[in-house]
């Protein structure tokens, strides 16, 4: 670790000359602060990110972003060194790991679906292992602006859809497509074969703690206060916020969104602050009465990039991505069949 670092040292000046002279490419999610965001050589949503980077030929990547999208990146990339400035982690993917994967199985087991009738996705919100697991049954992986076309094809297979770990992007795709849904969470063991043999998707009650925080009150407030207002949101946030919004899409597809629209209209926008407040240079609102960042992504700063280059240069990676080889082989076999689709 890195300790005693001179006050005035400038750290844009030496991140430039390091990145350049260690052969590092920065990649930085949309939800990064703007001193991250700026700096970094690619930008983009988690997909977009594991593709770039694909393409990059660097000796190493500093990922700016949370765990899964770096161990997204280190699963289709094996050879690359992925490292990360902190051990951001995404409470979504933190709400499922292999056991809570098997306990879910159990109870749709014992409320009459068989494993071998299921056919799981996973949304890309998810570690390696869940991806694996996943893969291992045959499943494959999606993001907010393709799960309605995985969904398509996983029914195809004539099997129930097991959706995990976010219950609102499934429920609300879900609702897009005239699916049923049900939820099932491993804290409740209720008897629930009717729902479960009626559901086209079920979910696995996990969430996104900052697309939460949008409400009805926050849609209420701004409707009143701009006639014209248009409201966009994530489809991690609750449906009941989906269904009263003018616009859902995925990160990508909300910045298309905002960007066609006349600036004069006014647009509030239920995501991540940072990115909303970047999308535009006026009439843009975050949709919400607080102030709805994503924890981890959010503690990254530019010190904390200079700590990671100085320990490549120090041959003491700091916080390297590694994924254990089982896991990899069927998380990449999850993440190409959705590259496929
Ligand atoms: P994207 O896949 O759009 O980058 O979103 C990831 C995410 O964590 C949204 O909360
Ligand atoms: Fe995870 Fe939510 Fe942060 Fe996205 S915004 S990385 S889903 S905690």
């Amino acid at each position: 670790m890195i300790e005693n670092i001179d006050k005035n040292l400038n750290l844009i000046t030496e991140i430039d000359r390091l990145k350049k002279e260690l052969d590092v490419t920065i990649v930085a999610h949309y939800y990064q602060k703007d001193e991250i965001y700026n700096i970094a050589d690619i930008t983009g949503d988690s997909l977009e990110l594991a593709k770039r980077t694909a393409e990059t030929t660097s000796k190493f990547i500093i990922f700016c972003g949370v765990a899964f999208m770096g161990e997204s990146v280190k699963v289709l990339n094996p050879e690359k060194r992925v490292l990360m400035p902190k051990m951001a982690c995404c409470s979504m993917a933190q709400m499922i790991n292999g056991e809570y994967f098997d306990r879910s199985l159990k109870i749709l087991e014992n409320n009459g679906i068989q494993k071998s009738d299921i056919f799981p996705i996973t949304y890309i919100n998810s570690s390696a292992e869940i991806k694996g697991r996943v893969g291992e049954m045959g499943g494959t992986v999606c993001t907010s602006s393709n799960a309605d076309r995985i969904i398509s094809h996983g029914l195809k297979s004539g099997k129930k859809i097991l959706f995990l770990p976010d219950r609102c992007l499934g429920q609300n795709i879900a609702n897009k497509m005239n699916l049923k849904s049900s939820v099932v969470s491993i804290f409740n063991l209720e008897e629930k074969t009717d729902i479960y043999k009626n559901s086209d998707i079920i979910c696995y009650d996990g969430f996104c703690s900052v697309h939460q925080l949008f409400s009805i009150d926050d849609i209420n407030f701004y409707r009143k206060k701009y006639k014209n207002i248009k409201i966009a949101v994530h489809p991690e946030c609750d449906p009941e916020i989906v269904n009263s919004a003018d616009f859902v899409g995925s990160t990508s597809q909300l910045i298309k969104y905002v960007n066609s629209l006349p600036l004069e209209i006014p647009v509030a926008v239920g995501t991540e602050y940072n990115l909303v407040n970047r999308m535009r240079e006026k009439n843009i609102y975050v949709l919400s009465a607080t102030k709805p960042q994503c924890p981890t992504m959010n503690e990254t700063t530019l010190l904390d990039l200079y700590r990671t280059l100085k320990s490549i240069e120090l041959n003491e990676p700091f916080y390297e991505v590694q994924v254990d080889k089982e896991s990899s082989k069927w998380a990449k076999i999850a993440l190409e069949r959705m590259l496929e689709l």
